[in-house]
């Protein structure tokens, strides 16, 4: 019996070999039934055996049961040879790695960075920006109007008026944002994003925007030199309105963003007073911006979430 437990090498067979000894009508069993027939040393004797039995099933037991478990984890065994998977790594979104560089450069210049809320009241989007209810220049940009009569913000302009709101002058900051139009093709989104400038002191300048304007635009796109047209314009916000125009590659002028000296309305509907307080303003698209420097041509892709051209872009 001894040995035969010794050599059982599965648990099943273990089990079954246990009942035959210890259940209800196994042999060890029926011997412990009869033991009040035996002689003392008998009973000593049979005790032993029963003890010994217990332990010799015990024992091999917890030795198939570590046998199983080692097979097992034989079978799965980690083959660390082998090539691991390609780390899935995240990039910034250009557009991201495009704003920390803008922001650099205007916080660098004194202008403090300003958010503001996507869906504006008539007042901040057109409004105080002197463009009063049936002024023809609404019809600039088309606009999406939501039924309460507020609309998706169609220009960052409208955070240069709720900052000069909360702090008046002097003042220097650019406000950053997604704005809404109805337009759509390479070139246009309905949701794209624009960055707007402005800068109100007592001794303002069309040269300090000028200047401006320069070192920004030769600091973000790592240029020792650009050369500027600059050409009128209109804006109902500034008076007089331009727009600055950038020599691309050597060989053709790049549009590249509005300006212009901020409207005496403006800053009146700020309650800054416009005899005392004059400053620029300038704004521009961000996304446009960033195409430009990482030479990408739809704007839409932007927004499609594709990894694989994000990755492309690589940041
Ligand atoms: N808000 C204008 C637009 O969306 C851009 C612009 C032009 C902003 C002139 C300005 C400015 O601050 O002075 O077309």
């Amino acid at each position: 019996m001894q040995e035969q437990i010794k050599n059982i090498n599965s648990l099943e067979d273990l089990q079954s070999l246990y009942t035959a000894t210890f259940g209800k009508n196994g042999t060890m069993t029926a011997k412990l039934k009869n033991m009040k027939n035996l002689d003392n040393d008998a009973r000593m004797a049979l005790n032993r055996e029963n003890t010994e039995l217990r332990e010799l099933f015990r024992v091999r037991q917890s030795e198939l049961e570590n046998a199983a478990l080692m097979a097992g984890l034989e079978k799965q065994r980690l083959d660390v040879s082998l090539n691991p998977m390609p780390e899935n790594r995240g990039t910034l979104h250009p557009l991201t790695h495009a704003l920390a560089n803008v922001s650099a450069i205007l916080e660098s210049f004194g202008y403090e960075m300003w958010t503001g809320p996507e869906i504006e009241d008539d007042w901040h989007n057109f409004t105080a920006l002197n463009t009063p209810e049936y002024h023809p220049a609404r019809d600039m940009q088309d606009t999406f109007f939501l039924e309460n009569g507020n609309v998706m913000r169609t220009q960052t302009s409208a955070i240069q008026i709720r900052s000069m709101e909360k702090i008046g002058a002097p003042i220097k900051m650019f406000g950053i944002g997604a704005t809404y139009r109805k337009e759509m093709d390479a070139t246009h989104s309905p949701m794209f994003h624009q960055i707007e400038g402005l800068y109100i002191d007592k001794n303002i300048t069309m040269s300090d925007l000028i200047a401006d304007v320069r070192e920004f635009l030769k600091r973000f796109f790592e240029m020792d030199d650009v050369q500027l047209r600059i050409r009128p314009s209109y804006f109902p916000f500034t008076e007089p309105s331009i727009e600055i125009d950038m020599m691309w590659q050597g060989n053709k002028w790049l549009e590249i963003m509005g300006a212009g000296m901020v409207h005496p309305n403006v800053l009146h509907n700020c309650n800054i007073n416009p005899d005392e307080y004059q400053g620029f303003a300038f704004g521009f698209g961000w996304d446009r911006l960033a195409m430009l420097k990482y030479g990408l041509n739809d704007i839409r892709k932007f927004y499609d979430g594709d990894v694989r051209w994000l990755q492309k872009t690589g940041f």
